[in-house]
């Protein structure tokens, strides 16, 4: 069994002590449950990359306590500086310029001359973030290519006994993966959309944002490694934009399903318990964002021939669901 700790004083010096002698500590933060190791240690990373199954030219964001340790890392301009003062401790992940004495092992970075940083606003994160001093590489603490965990459940399920010791501190807030901005260029770039969305960080910069989400379809290389996977997969097939639902579908339903139908059958509302959630029956995206892992989680089955999903407005953060649930469906 793998051990399971409650966050708090006792299990965090524990946690930091596994962190220092070169172990794996699953950790909670506001987005998604994290897979820890000291971000110096290229043995420690080499674990990570190990237990996740992940492909070593995909590099790790690095976790840290605050601003200041950042800019011992990596090169901020003012605008750079800007964002991390407007959206740090929180959800949103800095693609920058690498210092070149640094000291973060060249594994976490895959080779790169940028690191991907954030500073997370969980509070166990912030206290393990403090008592290690050091920055902590932390993927999210799934198998590549799987759902990212928003439980301390769900990191058992994907990683079971690779990991040394799970901090558990009940479900995520926020449920989706922090928003990645490339910031090591002339102009932002939005590399993976999150909570904190393009509106926001334009009114930080006074300027609009691109987003480059990695056109798979042509020849290009994406900007960012992960941009190549298939993410974000349930085991059984995801169909979107669903009006109805067909016999032996699960359905994943967002707002009212009072005029949803089975096909041939009858109500979608009288489906068992167990092929139907909903990710917001008030139609609220910052709900539907914190429940669509565990949701899509309880009804990969292959009970069910696949997962029948209902349109989920894209705008706001309803883009960073829609991001996943493309993913999901490609999958
Ligand atoms: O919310 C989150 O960001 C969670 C929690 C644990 O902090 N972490 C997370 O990490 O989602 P991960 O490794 O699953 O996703 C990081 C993404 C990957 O797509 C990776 O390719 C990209 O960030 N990335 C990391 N470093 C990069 C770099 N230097 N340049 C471009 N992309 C980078
Ligand atoms: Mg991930």
């Amino acid at each position: 069994m793998v051990k399971i700790l409650a966050s708090q004083e006792s299990s965090l010096n524990e946690a930091a002590s596994v962190l220092a002698g070169g172990g794996l500590v699953a950790m909670p933060t506001e987005t998604v449950y994290g897979l820890a190791a000291d971000a110096r240690n290229g043995v420690a990373v080499a674990k990570v990359f190990a237990a996740k199954g992940r492909p070593s030219f995909n590099p790790l964001i690095v976790h840290v306590y605050d601003l200041a340790q950042a800019q011992e890392l990596a090169e901020f301009s003012a605008r750079d500086l800007a964002l991390a003062q407007s959206f740090w401790p929180g959800a949103l992940t800095l693609i920058l310029k690498r210092k070149g004495n640094c000291g973060l092992s060249d594994l976490v970075t895959a080779g790169l001359d940028t690191v991907a940083m954030r500073v997370p606003a969980h509070k166990a994160a912030r206290a393990l973030l403090k008592k290690c001093g050091f920055p902590i590489a932390a993927p999210s603490a799934n198998a590549s290519g799987e759902i990212s965990p928003t439980t301390p459940a769900h990191v058992v399920q994907s990683l079971g006994r690779k990991v040394d010791l799970i901090l558990a501190d009940g479900a995520c807030a926020v449920g989706l993966e922090s928003t990645v901005i490339d910031c090591s260029g002339e102009k932002c770039l939005i590399l993976r959309p999150g909570v904190i969305t393009a509106e926001d960080i334009a009114q930080v910069l006074g300027e609009s944002v691109a987003y480059d989400l990695g056109n798979r379809d042509s020849g290009d290389l994406p900007k960012s490694p992960g941009q190549l996977l298939k993410h974000y997969a349930p085991s059984i097939s995801v169909r979107l934009n669903a009006v109805d639902v067909v016999q032996g579908e699960a359905l994943l339903a967002f707002g009212s399903i009072k005029f949803m139908g089975v096909r041939g059958i009858g109500a979608a509302a009288d489906l068992p318990s167990d092929s139907l959630r909903n990710l917001s029956e008030e139609g609220d995206l910052y709900e539907a964002a914190a429940n669509l892992f565990a949701m899509m989680r309880a009804l990969d089955n292959p009970v069910h021939t696949g997962i029948a999903v209902m349109n989920v407005p894209n705008s706001g953060i309803g883009i960073a669901i829609n991001d996943r649930l493309k993913r999901a469906a490609a999958g």
